[in-house]
């Protein structure tokens, strides 16, 4: 049997090829499901093993290492791959104290081809537009969509449109998507606009869609948990931390962690816990009230990635919690930012968004959700210079509302040796005194 789209509230199903972006009878998302009777036996932690460190096309991919599980049918040479992936794990046992943990790694998709966890799920999708002969597609973004997909699209011989709010783009991400050629177009709404904008645009005007809705997005960033299994050597960790936003990746790391333990590559899942942001935090709402309630709400934070109040994979999410046990807990941008410049400061770096992962550690430490023996691997979804603006803001103490717990003050000097060994004698005793 070939893999076939499904809806995961009627279970009504679809051909690969079929043009369909939610289920045309209910409305629900789609998954992608691959026939894992056939695939029990010939999928092995060997398989996958054997293929690290690969020269070939298109199994050096980070992502179609795992092809089996990613997208088996796809002919190699339509796969538009940069090749991304291979990210590093970091054992950080500095951020595990500071978290009150004993056993912290940070999965870092800032090492991706354009900066962030997109590019893994952007192979997926244009790919996919390729094999269906789309020469157009689009995506609402916060910034990082808008810079894979320009990149991939290009790489594809495709025209990329992304539609963005404006004023509300990192400056890293911005520069990206006008530099890899995209069409750029930004509107006097929210992401929540954009989104709904786009879904029309791309519907009315035959160009094909890659946001997460996409469920071929997610099949490539499920492999985000896959290459930490394998990174551990198939020891599954007790937790696994991830910012919370559109709500793709908690969705893909549900599914793709389900299929492992079916395929038996893993005999227990680790608990997933997602982390959003304060002020855009609609899954944690409806986490606290037990899912009762669905809400929207008017996003606003100042980790602009994921500023985002009207999450399209909200369902999967709550799905993906179910089959982990998992938990959903809400960081300050106090948090967010101090937490960033402990891992900046520790040589790593990240941007905003992706700082909620440490944050929303600690945070479930101090609450004794996480015990601190307990194995943690939290992920960093971008880059730290996606975001430059908000690094010299933080350290030079000029946001309102924050304060610069860890600031590097900006030094000037008068350019005189006097001057320096002055200046210098004082960082000195300042560093002891930390
Ligand atoms: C850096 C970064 N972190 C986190 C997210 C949120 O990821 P998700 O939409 O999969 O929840 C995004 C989404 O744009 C992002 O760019
Ligand atoms: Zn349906």
């Amino acid at each position: 049997m070939q893999s076939v789209l499904k809806c995961i509230d009627c279970g009504a199903e679809y051909p690969l090829d079929r043009l369909v972006y939610s289920c045309i009878t209910c409305g629900g998302l789609l998954d992608v499901i691959h026939d894992l009777e056939a695939l029990r036996g010939q999928v092995t932690r060997d398989l996958f093993d054997a293929r690290l460190g690969s020269l070939e096309i298109p199994y050096r991919s980070g992502v179609w290492r795992f092809k089996e599980l990613v997208y088996p049918d796809m002919a190699d040479d339509l796969i538009v791959s940069r090749p991304e992936g291979n990210t590093n794990l970091y054992h950080v046992p500095d951020l595990a104290a500071w978290a009150g943990l004993r056993h912290l790694w940070l999965k870092h998709e800032g090492e991706n081809p354009t900066g962030s966890f997109k590019d893994r799920g952007m192979t997926g999708g244009v790919s996919q537009a390729r094999r269906l002969g789309m020469n157009r597609v689009a995506c609402a973004s916060t910034g990082n969509t808008s810079a894979s997909l320009a990149s991939y699209a290009a790489r594809g011989g495709m025209q990329a449109i992304v539609f963005f709010q404006e004023g509300q783009v990192a400056l890293g991400k911005l520069a990206q998507a006008i530099a890899y050629g995209a069409t750029c177009i930004q509107i006097p709404g929210d992401f929540d606009v954009a989104m709904r904008l786009v879904r029309q645009v791309a519907e009315s005007l035959g160009i094909y869609l890659l946001n997460s809705v996409n469920p071929f997005r997610l099949e490539g960033q499920k492999t985000i948990v896959f290459e930490v299994l394998q990174q551990l050597r198939w020891e599954v960790p007790d937790w696994i931390v991830v910012p919370g936003g559109n709500l793709g990746n908690s969705s893909a790391f549900g599914k793709g962690l389900m299929e492992l333990r079916e395929l038996g590559l893993i005999d227990r899942l680790p608990r997933l816990a997602i982390i959003q942001a304060e002020g855009a935090n609609p899954l944690y709402r409806g986490y606290r009230s037990g899912f009762a309630v669905h809400e929207r709400v008017k996003a606003k934070t100042l980790a602009t990635a994921i500023k985002i109040g009207d999450p399209v994979s909200y369902d999967k999410a709550v799905r993906a919690l179910h089959w982990t046990d998992g938990v959903v807990e809400q960081v300050s941008d106090q948090e967010i930012l101090d937490a960033k410049a402990r891992i900046d400061a520790s040589g790593i770096g990240c941007e905003p968004a992706s700082a909620c992962a440490l944050a929303g550690a600690r945070k479930l430490a101090k609450a004794g959700i996480i015990r601190p023996s307990e194995r943690v691997v939290g992920v960093l979804t971008g880059h730290v210079l996606k975001d430059p603006g908000l690094i010299v803001d933080y350290h030079t103490n000029r946001i309102e509302g924050i304060h610069a717990t860890y600031a590097n003050p900006l030094l000037r000097v008068e350019p005189t040796l006097e001057a320096v060994r002055a200046v210098l004698a004082e960082t000195e005793s300042a560093g002891r005194q930390r």
